[in-house]
């Protein structure tokens, strides 16, 4: 059972970019399609990604761990991992975080950290697909239905059990770019924040690599 204790789900999101997945889940927040659930932080890699403003300007604690302020990968990893338990969150959202995610902090959030991939997985997953490449993947190889998955995250890439997923047509005349913003308007600004309100209210678990959600997940 992921969410079990009393109080609303303490929610991390870590970023690298736009965070327009960021900002789906505070305006699900705040319009109550998420319920049971406090952002309690917002952690980036990046000091310049426009998630942290987002952040801001709804009064979300943020913050910038960047490799690049650490003289070696093992001490940005530990600084990570430190900022995050700081918060002391039920669960971690990876919301567009573009970092591997060290070892010690798999084992220590296991089945209370989840990601948005932007394909249907088992396709375009696993090393070298993120953003942008996974749509290039997928046009390069005609497929004719994208979408996106919410996952647990494990040792692998995008091995994780599967939360929920959505399809999206792909469209005549499409570009990587128009699949994108197709894919994160149809199906990740929807699943992200649904995945969040199940796990928030106790609906989700995890048995062998699968999930189970009580009451069904649509
Ligand atoms: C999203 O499309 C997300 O699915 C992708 O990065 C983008 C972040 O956008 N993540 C991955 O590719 C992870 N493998 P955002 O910053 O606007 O939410």
């Amino acid at each position: 059972m992921l969410k079990t204790g009393s109080g609303p789900c303490r929610v991390v999101v870590l970023v690298s970019g736009g965070g327009t997945n960021l900002q789906a889940i505070i305006d699900c927040v705040n319009d109550g399609n998420i319920t049971n659930t406090e952002i309690v932080g917002v952690i980036s890699n990046n000091k310049n990604a426009y998630a942290l403003t987002r952040a801001e300007e709804n009064g979300i604690r943020a913050r910038c761990i960047s490799p690049k302020d650490y003289d070696s990968r093992e001490i940005f990893n530990e600084k990570l991992l430190q900022a995050v338990r700081e918060y002391e969150p039920d669960l971690v959202v990876l919301a567009g975080f573009l970092v591997v995610i060290p070892p010690a902090m798999i084992a220590e959030y296991r089945n209370r950290m989840i990601n948005i991939h932007p394909s249907l997985i088992p396709s375009f997953c696993g090393k070298g697909y993120y953003g942008l490449k996974v749509h290039e993947a997928a046009l390069e190889r005609g497929v004719k239905v994208a979408g996106a998955t919410v996952h647990f995250v494990d040792e692998g890439t995008d091995t994780g059990p599967i939360i929920l997923q959505k399809a999206v047509e792909v469209e005549q005349g499409d570009t990587p770019e128009k699949l994108q913003r197709r894919v994160m308007e149809q199906a990740e600004w929807k699943i992200l924040p649904r995945a969040i309100d199940l796990i928030a209210n106790g609906r989700v678990n995890v048995e062998k690599n699968r999930t189970i959600i009580k009451g069904g997940f649509l």
